[in-house]
């Protein structure tokens, strides 16, 4: 297997534009989070910004993903992103939809399709069971259920909204059971990742509770720990 696949249960570590792990910083929690993983055998991967997602893959030996990828193909697209760079930059995967980048649901479905053509794993965040449903049937490799008024408050999802998380893991498995479901908003610590583990859930995402840790390495050892 190479270091770079993907193996669940999955911590997926999002970047989104904090000043800690934007360039420098990103390459170097990169490394921390490559290290943490070593160690405990728990698959973590990352989702650094576009413009570091290059240094951070040639620095590292973890799955990168992207935060965003448009539905656009070679050719006329200026300022998009575009599925194909991304993969021959050797990135694994894309988020889509985050609730920081949403999407509407017809554009969800292209990016889906553009997404499985450049061969990159699909990762759709939804709102809502509701939304996950209506995602669902396009076959995304995995939904991530986080709602949006958890997310970055360290209330974590798994404890203040268990039935949120429950509720996508039946609704998303009885449309496909391959689609693996993860969930996010609010983790910070072990309790909470394995909290969601015990509902159903086959990874996390997570942020804040990570970067903007004082010591993010213990953090990351923390939550690997839970899910090992
Ligand atoms: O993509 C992960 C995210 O939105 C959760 O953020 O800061 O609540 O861990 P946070």
């Amino acid at each position: 297997m190479t270091p770079r696949a993907l193996r669940f249960p999955l911590i997926l570590i999002n970047l989104k534009t904090y000043q800690q792990s934007t360039g420098a910083g990103a390459v170097e929690l990169a490394g921390v989070i490559e290290a943490v993983s070593r160690k405990t055998g728990v698959c973590i991967a990352v989702a650094p910004q576009t413009i570091d997602l290059r240094p951070v893959i040639e620095r590292t030996n973890i799955p990168v993903f992207a935060q965003h990828i448009d539905p656009v193909g070679y050719g006329r697209f200026t300022g998009h992103v575009l599925p194909e760079a991304l993969t021959e930059a050797g990135c694994t995967g894309t988020l889509i939809s985050h609730s920081e980048r949403r999407l509407k649901l017809e554009t969800i479905g292209s990016t889906i399709k553009r997404a499985k053509e450049a061969a990159l794993y699909q990762v759709v965040c939804v709102d809502t069971v509701e939304k996950g449903q209506a995602v669902a049937p396009f076959r995304p490799d995995s939904i991530a259920i986080e709602p949006p008024e958890l997310i970055g408050t360290g209330t974590p999802v798994s404890k203040a909204r268990p039935e949120v998380v429950s509720g996508a893991v039946e609704s998303v498995k009885s449309v496909d059971a391959n689609i693996k479901v993860l969930c996010g908003a609010g983790i910070t610590n072990g309790e909470d990742a394995s909290a969601a583990l015990k509902l159903g859930a086959e990874g996390i995402l997570v942020a804040s509770g990570v970067v903007k840790a004082d010591d993010p390495r213990s953090k990351i050892l923390e939550l690997a720990e839970a899910m090992a």
